[in-house]
């Protein structure tokens, strides 16, 4: 038996050390707190989405990588668990940078009783969260979930909660609707003095006798606190050394108080698995699932010129299109998102996201070629919304055949591409048959393209609209599941020289892909047989050339092994080479820092120059962490020769902190090397966006959301290690959204100087909806800059907190003894009183046929529900959720009711209800249903 996740959370609790603390703190950490109750919740969802889909539900361990692959199902193909730990690492990473961007605010740590601002923090995140997800925005409501998380995790270490004996988390945190009450006043003294600075229980006997809510003041920067009033404790607390001495903070496991941590510990993942299983409830289990990383890798984007000359590039991009979603369909490579974004000149946009096929294929037809200026076009802004809509690591494909004319926007492109790590790749096609076609468009026109395709790791394929056809099998090649890169270099003039390249044996379709003119290279296997360029079906593999493009595909037997690709040209060049294997890794570059909880934060712009550069990476494989081995990590130039070797220090959980001390000048990608324990091989692996340094930072940090009509005011900071002067300040947002701030900021040198970027939504704003803002800091003489890019919600102002109401009207249950023959009915009835009205009803678990229909009763909208299963799936929740995101539920069972499973029903947070007061609904109703159907469930013998 593989270890269950209670187990594992088990396992830490006994191990000690710290809690509450960012990466790298010890055992027990937000971190694995939040981890646990993600993947136990995932683990939850996955089985009944599985269940409704008449599936077997069985991961073969309980890492996350063989959760996702049985969460997926077993279509065909390989499935790399890169995304889904990125999806993860951006959760932990948001929850731990609390404690850097809100170090010193009371609410965000529930600390010195600001309880009503914290549950505000909390419930105001959740519901940015909900229109988050209603909107496709998962990026920024996973940002938002991880600092939601780490507030209310807190509230179990930083208040008495767990002293006043409860035993089960505070549900009123997580309900806008329940009020936080009876907390100690100012003027009520809360804790006794203890001079040692630990003492087992230091609060007054009388807050535990009158059950009242306090939490330790902390002093970052003074001493002083109310009179008599905890403190939180220990050594960055200047406070806990003013009477009553002490503190009550429970992040840190000590002997005095191992009893409160432990009980802290649990009752913040129980807590963090109820505000889960909230958010479930209102994003329904497939979004739920997507907001927590668990997709298909694949996702398809296109960024298509609509001027006049490109009829046949349209027509091939949709041939493109269908061809990958019919010939992909049912496997682990089928696209899990489709993107697409027209351009044209002048308009652009808008972007179509949509997780239905046959949503992109319309939207594909509905394309034509239109117009037809003789201007260049709006590329850039097409591709920014591509950037920025499509998820992390995406592949993304240009068809054009003019220059851009939108220019100016190149940095905040290249930011784009360096913060999602995405891939763009043009397909440029020489307008042959447009009018003007004696016109010769200098190359240099297009120096953005090639840029912006380095920078990504993605390439410029140059054809002529004929050939066209033969240059997209790229774009089925890159169209899968567990892509990886093994190998990509650059060459600006080309140099004789040898690139090998190790092949594990785990990486299958192997293709080489060259780009240049007039090249000349010989493939080199390892056992030394050769192939030339120029042979087009050799020993070693199948040459296909178009226009500047070499795609080699090694033929399938006998890789494994070191290869090396022999170059002998002047000309300019790139090589990269591919494969399909789970074997892959996900990184950040990051930076320490300070204070009461330390911990590291992902860096938004560049690394700083000067300065060691550190990584958080995390390896990822068939199996859990254990499975691999990484013995060297280097920072490779891809266009120069340095390389950098890493010191790599273990953090748990197959998460490694890599420090580099000379990084290179150059642009340079992360190499890694390591080991699959399980099959005693080597493997080697390249990340593809290209990273440089600078002098320059750009610090901003998000708070909150933006509301639709109202201002919303950034500020910023811009710090140089360099040169002083005028620094050029460039903001951008996705949504052109009305933006002021200052067009220039006077730095002296080694300095920094802040602003204030003021952005309005229009007050018609959608809510939910989320704005990409980059903002760049380009120093004097364009020769340095940096940049930050930041995610904004806008959410509308929530009045209705009151949940939907669900009421089991009647239930019919006839099961014989074999459940396969028989079928059991539920109806419900299902209204939102005064609320919002209802958005969506649907089965959260069981694996039934459910249907309703809509009855208006006077002014009141009633749903009846019919579900009906077959015996054998004998539980069922329905989940209602109303236009503001609160979720009222059904819950039902067949089974019979002996004590221990009508305990579970309302105790456990995973099947049970969200709320005190719904559960006791739901009991009612269950009472109800029990009642009137009692024969039928004890005449039952499952
Ligand atoms: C990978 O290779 C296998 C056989 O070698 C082939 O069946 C499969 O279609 C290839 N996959 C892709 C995406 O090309
Ligand atoms: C396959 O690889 C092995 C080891 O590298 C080598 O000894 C053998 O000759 C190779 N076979 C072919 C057909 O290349
Ligand atoms: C500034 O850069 C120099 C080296 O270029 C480095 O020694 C110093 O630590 C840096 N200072 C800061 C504050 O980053
Ligand atoms: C910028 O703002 C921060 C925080 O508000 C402040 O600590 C700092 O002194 C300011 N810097 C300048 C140069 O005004
Ligand atoms: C359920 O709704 C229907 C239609 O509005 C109504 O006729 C019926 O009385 C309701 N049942 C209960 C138990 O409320």
């Amino acid at each position: 038996m593989p270890p269950t996740f209670a187990t594992i959370v088990l396992a830490l609790l006994l191990s000690g050390a710290q809690a509450f603390v960012p990466i790298g703190g010890g055992s027990s950490t937000h971190v694995t707190i939040t981890g646990n109750a993600a993947l136990k919740k995932i683990t939850e969802v996955c089985r009944a989405v599985a269940e409704a889909e008449g599936r077997e539900f069985n991961p073969t361990g309980s890492s996350a990588e063989e959760l996702l692959r049985a969460c997926l199902g077993t279509a065909t193909g390989e499935v790399s668990a890169g995304k889904f730990r990125a999806a993860l690492n951006e959760i932990y990473m948001q929850n731990g940078l609390v404690d850097r961007d809100f170090m010193t605010s009371n609410p965000h740590h529930f600390n010195s009783e600001a309880f009503a601002e914290g549950r505000n923090l909390i419930t105001q995140g959740v519901a940015s969260i909900k229109a988050g997800i209603r909107e496709g925005n998962f990026q920024s409501a996973r940002e938002t979930l991880g600092r939601v998380c780490h507030t209310l995790q807190d509230f179990y270490s930083h208040s008495n909660w767990v002293e006043l004996g409860n035993t089960a988390p505070y549900v009123n945190l997580i309900r806008p609707d329940l009020p936080v009450g009876n907390i100690a006043d100012i003027n009520t003294p809360t804790c006794s003095d203890c001079a040692s600075g630990s003492c087992p229980n230091p609060l007054l006997p009388s807050i535990i006798a009158e059950k009242k809510l306090t939490s330790g003041y902390v002093g970052i920067t003074s001493s002083s606190k109310p009179a008599g009033k905890c403190s939180h404790g220990g050594p960055s607390d200047l406070s806990s050394s003013q009477h009553p001495r002490g503190g009550i903070s429970k992040d840190e496991r000590r002997t005095d108080n191992a009893a409160f941590h432990n009980a802290a510990v649990s009752l913040a993942t129980e807590a963090t698995l109820e505000l889960l299983e909230d958010i479930r409830g209102a994003a329904g289990n497939y979004d739920f699932l997507r907001l927590m990383g668990i997709a298909r890798s694949a996702v398809l984007c296109f960024v298509i010129d609509t001027t006049g000359s490109m009829a046949d590039d349209i027509a091939e991009a949709k041939r493109v299109a269908y061809n990958i979603i019919d010939s992909k369909k049912g496997t682990q490579d089928e696209p899990s998102e489709y993107i697409l974004v027209p351009f044209n000149d002048p308009s652009f946009g808008p972007l179509i996201r949509t997780t239905d096929p046959e949503v992109m294929k319309s939207e594909i037809s509905k394309l034509g070629a239109k117009g037809g200026g003789d201007t260049p076009e709006m590329c850039l802004s097409g591709l920014q919304l591509a950037l920025t809509g499509a998820p992390p690591t995406s592949h993304i494909y240009v068809f054009t055949d003019a220059p851009a004319k939108d220019i100016d926007l190149e940095r905040t492109i290249i930011a784009l591409i360096r913060s999602t790590k995405s891939t763009v790749s043009f397909l440029l096609t020489s307008r042959g048959r447009r009018r003007r076609a004696l016109e010769v468009i200098p190359r240099s026109a297009f120096r953005v393209y090639y840029d912006a395709a380095l920078a990504s790791g993605g390439q410029v394929i140059e054809v002529t609209k004929s050939s066209l056809p033969q240059a997209t099998d790229i774009i089925v090649d890159t169209s899968t599941s567990a892509l990886v890169t093994i190998l990509q270099r650059a060459r600006n003039p080309g140099q004789t020289e040898s690139f090998p390249f190790f092949l594990d044996s785990s990486v299958s379709n192997v293709t080489i892909y060259i780009t240049g003119n007039n090249l000349k290279f010989t493939l080199i296997n390892p056992s030394g047989v050769t192939q030339s360029g120029t042979v087009l079906q050799g020993p070693l593999g199948s040459i296909q050339v178009v226009g500047n493009l070499w795609r080699i595909r090694l033929n399938s037997s006998n890789q494994t092994g070191m290869w090396q690709i022999s170059m002998e040209t002047t000309q300019a060049y790139t090589i990269k080479v591919t494969g399909q294997s789970a074997i892959t890794f996900v990184y950040d570059f990051v930076e320490e820092f300070k204070g009461p909880h330390p911990g590291y934060a992902s860096l938004s712009g560049q690394p700083q120059a000067g300065l060691p550069a550190t990584l958080l990476l995390t390896v990822t494989g068939q199996k859990g962490p254990e499975s691999l081995k990484v013995q060297e990590v280097h920072l490779v130039e891809v266009s120069g020769a340095h390389v950098s070797k890493g010191t790599i220090k273990e953090v748990g959980g197959g998460d490694l902190l890599v420090t580099v001390t000379e990084v290179p000048g150059g642009e340079f990608v992360v190499l890694l090397q390591g080991e699959d324990t399980t099959s005693s091989t080597l493997f080697q692996r390249q990340s593809t966006t290209q990273i440089s340094r600078s002098k320059v930072t750009v610090k901003a940090v998000v708070d909150g959301t933006m509301l639709p009509g109202q201002q919303y005011k950034l500020p910023f900071t811009v710090t140089t290690n360099g040169t002083g002067g005028n620094y050029v300040i460039r903001a951008r947002n996705d949504r052109s959204i009305p933006m002021d701030f200052p067009k220039s900021l006077s730095l002296g040198s080694g300095g920094s100087a802040n602003g204030t970027i003021t952005l309005t939504p229009p007050s018609n704003t959608l809510s939910g909806t989320d704005v990409t803002l980059t903002v760049e800091a380009e120093g004097p003489g364009s020769a340095d800059s940096n940049y930050v890019v930041l995610r904004l919600l806008v959410v509308a102002k929530v009045t209705d907190f009151t949940p939907p109401v669900c009421e089991i009207v009647s239930v019919k249950a006839n099961c014989s003894a074999d459940c396969t023959l028989t079928t059991w009915d539920l109806s419900v009835n299902i209204t939102d009183g005064n609320g919002t009205g209802i958005q969506d009803v649907s089965v959260q678990q069981g694996g039934g046929n459910f249907t309703m229909n809509t009855t208006e009763e006077g002014d009141v909208t009633v749903i009846q529900g019919a579900y009906t299963a077959s015996c054998c799936s004998p539980d069922v929740t329905i989940a209602a959720v109303d236009k503001a995101g609160n979720v009222g539920k059904c819950f039902y069972s067949i089974r019979p009711p002996t004590t221990t499973t009508t305990a579970t029903l309302v105790t456990t947070p995973s099947a049970g209800p969200p709320s005190l007061s719904l559960s006791v609904t739901l009991w009612i109703c269950l009472l109800v249903s029990m009642l009137t159907t009692a024969r039928d469930i004890l005449s039952l013998s499952l």
